[in-house]
């Protein structure tokens, strides 16, 4: 089966989990706690029994990594990653910003990838060599030149806040650009580099699911993705920077200044 037949499988099934989470968000979701601020909801099981269970009919003999665990190891070398609502906290508290990623990987290199937000209809998807795509229009990231100009997002997992350091990146961004979006969803945020809605995006410790179709998007679109180091970041890294490619560089050279507690913009001390 040729990668075309694999997009156009995970764009089916991604729209179709996208549409029973849009059925749950009409009512209220319970809220149950995977972590002290860690949510999972119905609506996740059963969007990821939704998705699995097509992807085991279709591709038997692949390996699934699926977030709330219902994912199986077949030690094959093609290997799926599936967030069934990545945005749950949004989704939990009715704020709509959520999504369904469905990224393949081959020997751990992306080659297909669909992330569906169900709220606005978009349809993101990519394939290796044949471009990113919203819905049926082709996708290029900004040709926006430095940080100066541009738009970013960064996100915060929910489970390893006592760990978190990303509060310092945050700031030195947020001062130096237009600003920072911080919507809650990192499939989300990577298809806005990918289209151009947005320069670039980081974050520390996020998961292979969240990313592994996103990150196609942005390649496929023209953008670059790293660590934040400036060396490179395979699916399962701790730190992920992505942009247009135009504000890498600076972005790693701003991120190696606060690697080391330099800070261009001081953080002011609380005056009355
Ligand atoms: C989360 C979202 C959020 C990011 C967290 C992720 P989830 O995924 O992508 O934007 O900041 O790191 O865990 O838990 O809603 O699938
Ligand atoms: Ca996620
Ligand atoms: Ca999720």
């Amino acid at each position: 089966m040729s990668n075309v037949d694999y997009l156009s499988v995970a764009v089916e099934i991604a729209r179709e989990a996208g549409a029973l989470l849009s059925k749950h968000a009409e009512r209220r979701v319970e809220i149950e706690y995977k972590g002290e601020f860690n949510l999972v909801t119905a609506a996740d099981r059963a969007a990821e029994a939704l998705i699995v269970e097509q992807l085991r009919n279709r591709f038997p003999s692949h390996s699934i990594v699926a977030e709330e665990g219902s994912g199986i190891d077949n030690n094959s070398e093609y290997v799926w990653y599936v967030d069934p609502l990545d945005g749950t906290t949004n989704f939990a508290h009715g704020f709509p910003a959520f999504a369904t990623s469905i990224g393949l990987a081959l020997r751990g290199e992306p080659i297909a990838g669909a992330v569906y937000d169900p709220v606005r209809d978009e349809m993101f998807s990519a394939e290796k060599g044949s471009g990113a795509y919203l819905n049926n229009q082709r996708l290029r990231v900004s040709a926006t030149p430095k940080l100066a100009a541009g738009l970013f997002a960064t996100g915060f997992p929910s489970g390893r806040r006592h760990k978190e350091m990303n509060i310092h990146f945050f700031h030195q961004v947020s001062m130096l650009s237009h600003g920072i979006r911080r919507a809650g969803s990192a499939a989300l945020d990577l298809c806005s580099v990918a289209s151009g809605r947005l320069e670039g995006f980081w974050e520390i410790g996020l998961n292979s699911w969240d990313v592994a179709a996103g990150l196609l998007l942005v390649s496929e679109a023209g953008g670059v993705y790293g660590d934040m180091r400036g060396g490179p970041y395979a699916l399962g890294g701790v730190e992920l920077l992505a942009t247009n490619g135009h504000v890498q560089a600076e972005l790693i050279e701003l991120f190696g200044e606060v690697f080391q507690g330099r800070y261009r913009a001081p953080i002011l001390p609380i005056t009355s």
